[in-house]
C-alpha cells in the first residue's frame, strides 16, 4: 500500500499527499474507466474498449495474412513493386486499405514498405529485382473498418552472408524476448532494456531515430516505444495496443534518410539492418500477439 509521504505513483515527482491522494495507483484501484481516463489525460494513451479490440484484431489478422502471402512471393527475380501490387490486390479483396499509401508528408507513394539489405525502414517499392543473398523487410499496415493493424517481417532470398543473417536472427530474437515480458505493470522502458541488452550481447546496434508506437484507432498513437534503453516509466495496462518493431544494425546505429525521396532510411555505414514487427494487446494477465505471421 502507498503511504502519504511516498512519491506519487503518477510520476509527478511530488509526494502522494500533495498530488493524487487519496487516489491509489491505477493498477490496484481496479476501475477500468478511471484507468482509461487517467491514461488519456496524463499520457494521451488510448485504452481500447472490447469493441475496439475486436476491430483491431480483425485489422491485424488481415495485415498479417497479407504479409505472409506477399512474403511467400518474395523470391529471386521479383521486383519490390510487384510485391506492392500483390498487396494492393489482396487489400482490395479483403475490403481493406494499405495504411502506408499517401501517409504523412511527403505522402508515402506506395502501399507497403520494402527495405532491402542496408535499408533500415521505409524503403519504397520500385523496379529493383530481388536477388540471391538479399535480405528484405516487408512492412504492411492495413486499415479495416476504421481500425489499424501493423506488422513486418524479414525474407532471406536464397542463402545470404553471415552479417546479413546475423541481423535477421538478432532482430527476431529481440522481438520475441520483448514480447515475452509483456503484461500489466511492466514499464515501457523495460522493452528497450530487453532489446538493447540482447543486441549488445550479439555485437549489434539498435536504431534510435525510429520507435514502436501505439496503434489501432490511428496508425501512430502514443506511447512511443523505443527499442533502446530508456527511462520511460509508463506502466502497461490491459487494453493497450502497440507495436514492437526493433531495427537492428550490424554496424553503427545511425540512420540516414534519403535526401531525394525523404523516406528511405539507410545505415550510415552501409552495413546490414533487419526488423520484425508485431502488433500486441495487453490483456488482464499478459498479452496477445494480434498479428499472426510466423517465422
Ligand atoms: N511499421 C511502419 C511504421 O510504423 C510502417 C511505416 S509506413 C510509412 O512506421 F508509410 F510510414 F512508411
Ligand atoms: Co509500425
Amino acid at each position: 500500500m502507498i503511504h502519504r509521504n511516498d512519491l506519487c505513483w503518477c510520476q509527478s515527482g511530488k509526494k502522494w499527499k500533495k498530488c493524487h491522494f487519496p487516489e491509489t495507483p491505477p493498477l490496484t484501484n481496479g476501475d477500468p474507466l478511471r484507468l482509461k481516463e487517467l491514461y488519456d489525460k496524463k499520457y494521451q494513451i488510448l485504452i481500447k474498449s472490447k469493441e475496439q479490440i475486436d476491430g483491431i484484431r480483425e485489422a491485424c489478422r488481415i495485415s498479417s495474412t497479407i504479409l505472409e502471402a506477399v512474403a511467400k512471393s518474395a523470391v529471386a527475380g521479383v521486383t519490390t513493386k510487384a510485391l506492392d501490387d500483390m498487396s494492393t490486390a489482396l487489400h482490395r479483396e479483403a475490403k481493406a486499405i494499405p495504411a502506408a499509401l499517401n501517409y504523412s508528408y511527403p505522402p508515402f507513394p506506395k502501399g507497403i514498405c520494402t527495405s532491402l539489405n542496408e535499408v533500415i525502414c521505409h524503403g519504397i517499392p520500385d523496379d529493383t529485382i530481388l536477388k540471391d543473398g538479399d535480405i528484405l523487410n516487408i512492412d504492411i499496415a492495413s486499415i479495416y473498418k476504421g481500425y489499424y493493424g501493423d506488422c513486418s517481417r524479414m525474407v532471406v532470398i536464397g542463402k545470404t552472408t553471415p552479417e546479413r543473417q546475423l541481423v535477421v536472427d538478432v532482430a527476431y530474437e529481440c522481438l520475441m524476448r520483448a514480447i515475452a515480458i509483456l503484461k500489466p505493470g511492466v514499464q515501457v522502458g523495460d522493452i528497450g532494456t530487453v532489446i538493447e541488452n540482447y543486441a549488445d550481447e550479439r555485437g549489434c546496434s539498435v536504431v534510435r531515430q525510429f520507435v514502436a508506437h501505439g496503434v489501432g484507432v490511428k496508425f501512430h498513437e502514443n506511447p512511443q516505444v523505443p527499442h533502446f534503453r530508456n527511462s520511460n516509466l509508463i506502466r502497461l495496462v490491459p487494453g493497450m495496443t502497440f507495436t514492437i518493431e526493433p531495427m537492428i544494425n550490424a554496424g553503427a546505429w545511425e540512420a540516414v534518410i534519403d535526401t531525394r525521396d525523404k523516406w528511405t532510411a539507410r545505415t550510415i555505414d552501409g552495413k546490414a539492418s533487419a526488423q520484425w514487427e508485431h502488433t500486441i494487446l495487453i490483456t488482464e494477465d499478459g498479452h496477445e500477439v494480434l498479428t499472426t505471421w510466423q517465422r
